[in-house]
């Protein structure tokens, strides 16, 4: 098979940046688009020229011309339609979070293995080509052993509303929507270590605010700011094993005074800051040196870490690589978050 036909799942805010890097990758035609919202789907289909669409995932699945499925809907609906994709024998590229809780994780995890199909889990910054670099770094061991890592990712200002702010939908707030890349970055450069115990807080301090005027953010496709009942802050200390720890903090908003992201880890030959941009540190002659890469991006580029992301995957189904996030790499992360979330409700350290 040298063509890939890509069924595209969800057609709202982020299906654009899947659509625009696969209708650029040579390998892959793009064949059938679905959303519930039909005449959404529609809209992408015209646009991307893509000739089958749908309203319900289980007619594209259906579509025996589709080889592989990029799935861009709610947290609440990616266990069970990865699940259907895998038994009706396509690939499987998850956005993030895999799903919301550890059962359906495990049970995502046994359908893969059932059907010997690729799931990719959509970690786009694992992609990032920032990232590319750092890890050549870590991989040639100049930063020895990564024993501590801190992440930040602060909105002021930036509760997308609609299927994101509702529990049942989204499985939580800024952790389980934004936490989930920082901790997989940091966990995936450390080496992932086995984690053994993680200790949380989460606070619903400051609404949606809604009421704010004359600041944009992020807004879910069907924005509606009348329900919210999500976290509005997270943070955590993440143990593992190997004695290694992870420090954490996420909002969707917070009396901070600009949005920001800050992504370090220390190792005991070397550090690297990740956010905002990379910078390597270390030693050499008994003077530190700060290294600066010098990179065409050297923060995160949202839409080339996707076109990354996709090519990695397409070249997965292919079988031209192992992908780098696989089933298990959703699984682990969905652990951590929820030891999180029940830390927080139960106010004591969760151990694994
Ligand atoms: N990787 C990233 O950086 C990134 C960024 C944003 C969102 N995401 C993830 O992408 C997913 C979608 O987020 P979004 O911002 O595009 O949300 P969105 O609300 O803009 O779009 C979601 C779309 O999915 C459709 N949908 C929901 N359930 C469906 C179902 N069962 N069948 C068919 N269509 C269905 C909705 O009608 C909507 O059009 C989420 O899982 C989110 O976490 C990832």
């Amino acid at each position: 098979m040298s063509t890939l036909n890509i069924g595209l799942i969800g057609s709202g805010s982020i299906s654009e940046s899947h659509l625009k890097a696969y209708s650029a990758n040579p390998k892959v035609r793009l064949a059938a688009v679905c959303d519930l919202n039909e005449p959404r789907a529609r809209e992408k289909a015209e646009k991307y020229d893509i000739p089958n669409v749908y309203s319900h995932y289980k007619e594209l699945l259906a579509n025996s011309e589709v080889d592989a499925v990029s799935i861009c809907t709610w947290n609440n609906s990616h266990a069970e339609i990865s699940i259907a994709a895998l038994q009706a024998g396509k690939h499987v590229l998850c956005e993030k979070p895999l799903c919301k809780t550890v059962e359906e994780a495990l049970q995502v995890q046994e359908a893969v293995r059932e059907s010997g199909k690729t799931l990719q889990v959509g970690y786009v910054r694992r992609h990032a080509s920032s990232i590319h670099v750092l890890k050549k770094f870590i991989d040639e061991d100049e930063l020895g052993e990564i024993y501590f890592a801190k992440a930040s990712l602060i909105r002021r200002l930036g509760n997308p509303g609609g299927w994101f702010a509702d529990q049942e939908r989204s499985g939580g707030g800024p952790l389980i929507d934004i936490g989930v890349h920082c901790i997989d970055l940091c966990w995936y450069l450390m080496g992932k270590p086995k984690v053994k115990s993680v200790s949380g807080n989460t606070y619903n301090r400051l609404g949606n605010r809604a009421h704010i005027q004359n600041l944009d953010f992020y807004k879910a496709a069907d924005y509606d700011a009348a329900l919210n009942n999500v976290e509005d802050m997270a943070n955590a200390l993440i143990r593992f094993e190997n004695g290694a720890s992870l420090l954490v903090d996420v909002s969707f908003t917070l009396h901070a005074r600009d949005n920001s992201a800050q992504i370090n880890i220390y190792g005991d030959k070397g550090g690297a800051e990740i956010e905002p941009k990379l910078s390597i540190v270390t030693e050499r002659h008994n003077t530190i040196i700060n290294v600066e890469p010098q990179l065409t991006h050297p923060g995160f580029e949202f839409q080339g870490a996707f076109d990354q992301e996709i090519s990695h995957f397409v070249d997965s189904c292919l079988g031209l690589i192992q992908t780098n996030s696989p089933v298990e790499d959703g699984v682990e992360m969905i652990k951590i978050l929820n030891a999180v979330y029940q830390s927080a409700a139960e106010g004591r350290e969760i151990h694994f």
